[in-house]
């Protein structure tokens, strides 16, 4: 992980460098479209309300979990106690951020989504009022923040948490009864062989339009998980990182990703990246602009 200073370096080199926020001299029709409608779009949205008082309340909740600690650099099994206020501060996404993923889910219709990284559920309440939403899967290991959020996330609707490491084997095996064929018995599916958390989750879905990982941000983890969970992607997805500048692997993982052939543009926003897979582009793309 960089430190505070070098992320400060790095962001202003990004503010020198990105184009300018408001879309002018873009020559892409659809990344204009995106800067105009979607980062630049001021509304305050009806759906913006729920999330922020529930955020209030966690910043006042004193109450201590004890919180596996996982992703970057964690020794697994090991356990700390913290404030519901602490994790709120510290590793819920800023509003403006929660706010972008609603409107870009909003904007271009996204019913299926998935979320790596629940923590206390803010950014998945968001995406839990998009219109048309038909399923938000959100997942998250450590125990009693994920019983927090889904206590809250119950009162949306059309919201599953899955609980547990987005790479632990899935109980049951390879073997899993797919429904019954006839009276006679079940019929099973061979799931190939034990597999983790995150690729039962995304077996499951019927496709994914949209997908925020914002947990584990390693390198290889960061790789596979986007691998993963672009088998059930199509050419209007996107995925959507958090903390690409964060260290070295990060930004290592988002140049490897970046410049993948079926990625037809990226977008750095410095503190999150989005890859689009759309076929219209007539060349692969890449901006980096202000937000
Ligand atoms: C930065 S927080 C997520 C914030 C949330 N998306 C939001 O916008 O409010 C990252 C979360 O991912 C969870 N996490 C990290 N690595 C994980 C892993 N390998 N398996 C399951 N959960 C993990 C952490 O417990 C933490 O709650």
């Amino acid at each position: 992980m960089y430190s505070r200073l070098q992320i400060a370096f790095k962001y202003i080199n990004y503010l020198i460098t990105a184009r300018n926020g408001r879309g002018h001299g873009m020559h892409s029709p659809f990344v204009y479209e995106l800067i105009r409608n979607v980062l630049m779009d001021k509304k305050q949205y009806k759906a913006y309300e729920k999330p922020e008082a529930y955020r209030k309340r966690l910043l006042k909740n004193e109450t201590i979990l004890e919180v596996e600690d996982l992703g970057a650099g964690s020794v697994s099994g090991k356990t700390k106690q913290r404030k519901v206020s602490e994790i709120a501060s510290t590793s819920v996404k800023h509003r403006r951020y929660s706010r972008l993923l609603y409107r870009i889910a909003s904007y271009y219709k996204y019913g299926r989504i998935l979320e790596l990284g629940t923590s206390l559920g803010v950014t998945s309440a968001y995406l839990a009022q998009v219109p048309g939403l038909e399923e938000l899967v959100t997942m998250e290991g450590a125990e009693a923040v994920a019983e927090l959020a889904e206590r809250e996330l119950a009162g949306y609707g059309k919201v599953r948490v899955v609980r547990g490491e987005f790479d632990g084997q899935v109980a049951g095996g390879r073997w899993q009864v797919a429904g019954l064929e006839n009276d006679t018995g079940y019929r099973m599916e061979d799931r190939g062989g034990s597999q983790t958390n995150l690729e039962k989750t995304v077996a499951d879905f019927q496709r994914i339009d949209m997908a925020f990982i914002d947990g584990n941000h390693r390198k290889e983890p960061t790789l596979r998980y986007f691998e993963t969970i672009f088998s059930k992607t199509h050419a209007g997805s996107c995925i959507i990182f958090d903390d690409i500048h964060w260290s070295a692997e990060m930004e290592e993982a988002w140049d490897i990703i970046r410049k993948d052939a079926r990625v037809t543009l990226s977008i750095d926003l410095f503190f999150i990246g989005i890859v689009f897979f759309r076929k219209e582009f007539r060349e692969k793309q890449h901006f980096s602009i202000r937000f």
